[in-house]
């Protein structure tokens, strides 16, 4: 669509049209491709036209109704010609009509035309002629002959000279779209680079490590290579699988999921790869396994950090020769899967533990993608509550509701051990407990989210640790500085060099605050059998005090 408006602002066709109205006396009209004129308003009672036979008829209802009505059946028969421009008798018969197509890609978007203009052909019947009709209209003949009169009678080359300039206005109109729309187009282009996007399929997410996601996500679903989707639970992991294949040229072929934890060994084996008849007890018949299910599609390997020593041997040989060999069968069988695999485990301490395989791991981590946990973008927690909301009241058939500012505090502190999924039962919880209520307060939040208290979280191994956010800062630091240590010294099993290492100071200087803080560790020992042995001593006192207490009752 051409943006018509914005004509009047450009430039060339403003000089345009001035030097067509002052040397030609001609009036220059868009038409739109339905024929309107975008650049005249007839309530506009100041406009001075140039063309002194539009002067006569446009403020007047029978002259305006017979110009408009003309550019539209003008428009109408001018849009199905093959010819560009056109030269033809005006309404009134001795007044001349110069038109010019607005065209885009072999499209019709519009025309240009000037009007009008008398040349020596024109001749006194003809002028005759319009005055009469004139009057039949009902409008003053005198005053149309007296503006016929100013009319500038052009000479042959002058002609030319105005065909040309009209035809240039086309040109400029057409020329100027084209630029518009590619600017448009990269705009559009860049601006889905930049912009932060809100959702992916069915992602919600408009933090920094999503966009990050999204980006790597464009990327990875043209390929073939295969994926690990690395992530806490409940991160999207599984989200994730489907919108890369779902997104990739095999979106067409099935999309098949197999979750290698919930199968013992032998039934994986089956499943995975299917079996003859009789190979095993139960095993009535053939059965093609997922594997060959998912032929030409995408097999998605959930839990991928649960499959046996064995299972993975003969996994990986069949991501490597692309061949498998049915449970009981002895013919090898050729399968095309683009394999997607995911984990909540460390497959990393797993390899160094001797739990997976090595080459297994590199075979299928050729595009890894780290799912972010919702404490890394709590930026994220207002739109996810509002897409949970709006689902869960939907499908409730509740009105909306809303959560009331306290309640978002409490959401906000809490640390979202089970993430996206978590937050989602959360909300759906609310929804049903709410009630008639469209408000919800933290008294119905459960328990643990109502009970948070705000935390820093540290990087090592995702555990949280508390901090209050209250207080001096100097004891703020201490407290975090104190706790890192004792995690630290836990982890590395007492290793002061390597801790030191990781904390990035001297080991004399681990040394000196593990004595500053008691955290040597023949103390922290001793410490945890004494409040361990108080703690059964308290258990036992409790029990007995409870079942005295019975007594009395
Ligand atoms: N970014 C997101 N936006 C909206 N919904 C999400 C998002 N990520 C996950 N979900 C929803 O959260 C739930 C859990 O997602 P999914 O099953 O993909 O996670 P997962 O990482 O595979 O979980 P698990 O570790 O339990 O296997 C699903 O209902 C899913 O639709
Ligand atoms: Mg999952």
């Amino acid at each position: 669509m051409i943006n018509w408006e914005e004509l009047k602002h450009i430039h060339v066709i403003r000089k345009l049209q001035q030097i067509i109205g002052q040397w030609f006396y001609a009036e220059v009209f868009f038409l739109d491709e339905r024929g309107n004129v975008r650049n005249y308003d007839p309530y506009d009672r100041q406009r001075e036209f140039k063309n002194p036979i539009c002067g006569n008829l446009l403020p007047k209802d029978p002259g305006r109704e017979m110009l408009l009505n003309f550019f539209k059946e003008t428009s109408e028969r001018f849009s199905q010609d093959k010819e560009n421009n056109w030269i033809i008798n005006g309404p009134l018969g001795f007044e001349k009509v110069f038109a010019s197509k607005v065209m885009l890609d072999g499209e019709y978007l519009g025309a240009v035309i000037a009007y009008c203009h008398v040349d020596a052909s024109t001749n006194p019947e003809k002028l005759q002629a319009a005055a009469q009709v004139i009057e039949q209209k009902g409008m003053d003949r005198e005053l149309f002959e007296q503006a016929a009169q100013k009319m500038k009678v052009l000479s042959p080359s002058e002609v030319k000279y105005f065909y040309e300039m009209v035809s240039l206005v086309s040109q400029e109109i057409t020329a100027f779209h084209t630029e518009i729309s590619k600017r448009e187009a990269r705009i559009h282009a860049l601006s889905n680079q930049l912009e932060n996007r809100y959702s992916y399929n069915q992602m919600i997410g408009k933090s920094k490590p999503m966009q990050e996601l999204y980006s790597m996500l464009d990327k990875v679903s043209s390929s073939e290579a295969t994926v690990l989707v690395q992530g806490e639970n409940g991160t999207g992991k599984e989200l994730i699988a489907r919108s890369v294949h779902f997104n990739s040229p095999r979106k067409t072929s099935s999309f098949v999921t197999v979750n290698c934890a919930s199968f013992n060994e032998n039934l994986l084996d089956s499943e995975l790869f299917g079996h003859m008849k009789g190979s095993f007890t139960g095993a009535i018949k053939d059965k093609k396994g997922l594997f060959e299910a998912a032929h030409n599609g995408t097999l998605f390997l959930d839990e991928v950090g649960d499959m046996t020593l064995t299972m993975q041997v003969k996994l990986l040989r069949v991501l490597q020769q692309g061949t498998l060999t049915p449970v009981g069968g002895t013919e090898e069988r050729k399968v095309d899967v683009r394999v997607i695999a995911a984990t909540n485990r460390d497959l990393k301490a797993m390899i160094e533990e001797g739990t997976f395989r090595e080459d297994l791991y590199y075979r299928i981590n050729v595009i890894n993608i780290q799912v972010p946990a919702l404490r890394d973008r709590k930026e994220d927690i207002t739109v996810l509550l509002d897409h949970f909301m709006l689902k869960s009241c939907k499908e409730k058939e509740v009105p909306m509701k809303q959560i009331t500012s306290r309640a978002m505090e409490k959401i906000f502190d809490y640390q979202w051990p089970g993430n996206i999924r978590e937050l989602e039962n959360e909300v759906e919880r609310l929804v049903v407990l709410s009630g008639t209520e469209t408000k919800i307060g933290p008294e119905i939040l459960s328990h643990r989210i109502r009970d948070a208290v705000a935390t820093t979280s540290s990087g090592a191994g995702g555990k949280t640790m508390s901090v209050k956010f209250a207080g001096k800062l100097k004891d703020a630091l201490e407290e975090l500085e104190k706790i890192m240590i004792k995690e630290g010294l836990r982890r590395t099993k007492w290793n002061k060099s390597k801790l030191a290492k990781e904390l990035g100071i001297s080991r004399a200087g681990l040394i000196m605050k593990v004595d500053k803080y008691g955290l040597d560790k023949r103390k922290l020992q001793r410490d945890a059998e004494l409040a361990a042995a108080a703690a059964a001593a308290e258990k036992a006192g409790g029990s007995h005090g409870g079942h005295g207490s019975g007594e009395a009752a």
